[in-house]
């Protein structure tokens, strides 16, 4: 027979500052499923199929607003809100209302994962299930910053009556979910390993040492967690810059050929680029609409502009420089050997940056042991799918050391 705690349904939540993500299992099988259908602007235009939905919004006229995918690829860049987790860190005043942006955000995530899991489980969660909630936060966040991310959740309207709410960490909750979808990876009890998570904002590493793998896996911290702003969207800014230093006296240049433009290197260009694309110097074609031929600025042909491999890698080079000097202090910090460094998040799954730092480490003198770098299966949603793992694990053990806020009523 069912137990209340087999009842249990667990949603992890993994808002991000560029991609959030929501999955969700029941305790009595376990099998996580994830949100991959998001709302786009009408019916007519279907669903868009991801695994994350981009966190950003635009407001409209009369307080309504358009969210993740919806938001039309012609929307003018200073109508769109993006980044604004950034909007929580003490002293910020460019997000006005940061704590309503991410309620009005989390209410529409929400709401798909509501219109979501009937088809995937069939169940009411305003049935009487006990529901948990898994948010995850950045390791180093303060506990007001905590607060501010409970508060503004707990503010979605229709969260079922009597559910919790848990605060996990991000990089714990990738570390667990690594671990598991690396099918072999040779770490067992007292290895150490470094944790980077590198997201559209922030690369964030971490070093753990597993302490145990049966019958729970347990990881312990080894290291403080250490952060910076070299995620994959300064690429994106880096990339603008060039263009816009070189186009902007082009006759027909303005921002709809740059946002066309900045779509298909972030879509496709640098997710493809690697070390033999530099090593061959391949060229890319990146549409600039309606621009004239100009061989100076790469437009051979009109519309299309030839980016060449040697250009994209100055694109990447300062971030990189900076990634293999965090994972290298990393290493040097957590004074045990390190056996492996796990990549994960939308960056995380970058062939060039696991090459370049598979380099740099077996360059460094001051590395004797040979470390790898793995790349899990999954890994742009490690964070969300370790949530459930963590919270599954910590109901089924019972074990209470961990924030919950019980909400009595909404
Ligand atoms: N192969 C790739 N190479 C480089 N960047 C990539 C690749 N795939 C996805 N990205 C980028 O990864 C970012 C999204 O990753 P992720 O969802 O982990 O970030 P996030 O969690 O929103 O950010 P943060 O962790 O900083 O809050 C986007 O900027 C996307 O363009
Ligand atoms: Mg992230």
């Amino acid at each position: 027979m069912e137990t209340p705690n087999q009842r249990e349904l667990i949603i992890g939540i993994d808002f991000g500052s560029t991609y959030t993500g929501i999955g969700w299992s029941v305790l009595e099988n376990e099998h996580i499923f994830t949100v991959q259908e998001w709302p786009t602007r009408g019916e007519s235009e279907g669903s868009m199929i991801s695994p994350k939905v981009p966190t950003r919004l635009r407001y409209l006229d009369g307080g309504e607003f358009e969210w993740g995918y919806q938001i039309p690829n012609d929307a003018l860049p200073w109508e769109i809100m993006s980044l604004f987790k950034r909007g929580l860190e003490p002293g910020s005043l460019v997000f006005r209302d940061v704590d309503q942006n991410i309620t009005d955000y989390l209410s529409r995530i929400f709401a798909s994962f509501i219109k979501a899991v009937p088809i995937h489980i069939g169940i009411d969660i305003y049935s009487g299930r006990a529901v948990c909630f898994a948010l995850t936060v950045p390791t180093i966040w303060s506990e007001q910053r905590k607060q501010r991310i409970i508060q503004a959740f707990e503010r979605i309207p229709n969260l079922p009556r009597g559910h919790s709410t848990t605060l996990l960490s991000e990089s714990e909750a990738a570390a667990t979910a690594a671990l598991r979808d690396l099918a072999q990876n040779d770490l067992g009890v007292n290895d150490s390993f470094v944790l980077v998570d590198a997201g559209g904002d922030t690369v964030d590493l971490i070093t753990y040492t597993i302490t145990s793998l049966t019958p729970t896996l347990e990881i312990a911290e080894t290291t403080e967690g250490t952060s910076d702003f070299c995620g994959s969207s300064r690429l994106n800014d880096r990339f603008i810059n060039f263009l816009a230093s070189g186009f902007h006296n082009e006759e027909h240049w303005d921002d709809h050929v740059l946002r066309e433009a900045v779509e298909c290197f972030d879509k496709k260009i640098k997710r493809m680029f690697d070390m033999s694309s530099l090593a061959l110097n391949r060229e890319y074609i990146v549409p600039v609409r309606g621009l004239n031929v100009n061989p100076g600025l790469g437009v051979h042909n009109p519309g299309r502009l030839s980016l060449m491999a040697d250009q994209i890698h100055l694109i990447f080079e300062p971030d990189i420089i900076r990634i293999i000097q965090l994972v290298k202090d990393q290493i040097a910090m957590a004074a045990v050997p390190i056996k492996k460094i796990i990549l994960v998040g939308g960056y995380g799954s970058s062939m060039y940056l696991r090459e370049r730092l598979q380099i740099a480490i077996r360059e460094d003198s001051s590395i004797t042991n040979d470390i790898e770098i793995l790349q899990p299966p999954n890994g742009w949603v490690s964070v969300v799918r370790g949530a459930i793992m963590k919270e599954i694990s910590l109901a089924k053990s019972s074990s209470s050391d961990i924030e919950t806020y019980p909400v009595e009523s909404f």
